[in-house]
């Protein structure tokens, strides 16, 4: 049989899918990072190019309480809610393979970061300032940026979690370029990381079999 290029390099990216499939095991990845990083949108995609579940623990966790995280901060607090987040995420990590966004706060809890590094993979999406304001901005149902000042609120975010986020096993800079980009990167990555094979050339030319 004769394949063309095209064909190949779909087989060669399939087989470094399937590589980074095995190498996971029953290991989750585990997306964290600000809000406006990018986690779900990423999130969803990867999982879809890797054919894995997509679980979004924000929507477990207001599916487990039957109310939105606005309602549950202004109801019970936010102490309440970090309770809520660190059980859920335990519960969750043990369904692994599956791609698991967190919200921005739940890699900060200790026993979470030690769940995470036992029974996953953690990916930062890291982003300047700017994206993550450009990004949040367009929605408001995130109870800490209920206030008006998102630029001072996000800046103090950054300077009290970036430095517990960099313990993550891979770090990608989640740039203002389309989802699919950046989801391309966290791929390189992981594969970086597990010890796959290395992406197929672009330029490659190879011989037909
Ligand atoms: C939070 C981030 C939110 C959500 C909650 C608290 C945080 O998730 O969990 O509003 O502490 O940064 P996203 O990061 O998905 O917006």
């Amino acid at each position: 049989m004769s394949l063309g290029l095209t064909e190949h390099r779909k087989e060669d990216r399939e087989q470094r899918l399937a590589e980074i499939r095995e190498a996971l095991g029953s290991r989750s990845i585990v997306l964290i990072g600000l809000m406006g990083a990018g986690k779900t949108a990423v999130g969803r995609r990867l999982a879809s190019r890797l054919d894995l579940p997509f679980i979004d623990a924000d929507a477990e966790i207001e599916e487990a309480a039957g109310s939105n995280i606005s309602e549950i901060f202004a109801e019970h607090g936010e102490a309440y809610f970090r309770q809520g987040e660190r059980k859920v995420i335990a519960r969750l990590l043990k369904s692994g393979p599956q791609v698991l966004a967190t919200g921005g706060g739940a890699y900060m809890n200790a026993e979470t970061r030690a769940n995470i590094k036992a029974h996953g993979i953690s990916v930062w999406l890291r982003a300047e300032l700017k994206v993550l304001l450009k990004r949040v901005n367009r929605r408001d149902n995130r109870p800490l940026l209920a206030g008006d000042d998102h630029e001072a609120v996000m800046k103090k975010l950054m300077a009290e979690r970036y430095p517990v986020y960099a313990e993550a096993d891979v770090t990608v800079e989640s740039r203002d370029v389309p989802h699919d980009t950046i989801v391309g990167t966290v791929v390189d990555a992981l594969a970086d990381k597990l010890g796959c094979a290395k992406k197929p050339a672009k330029d490659q030319s190879r011989e037909k079999v």
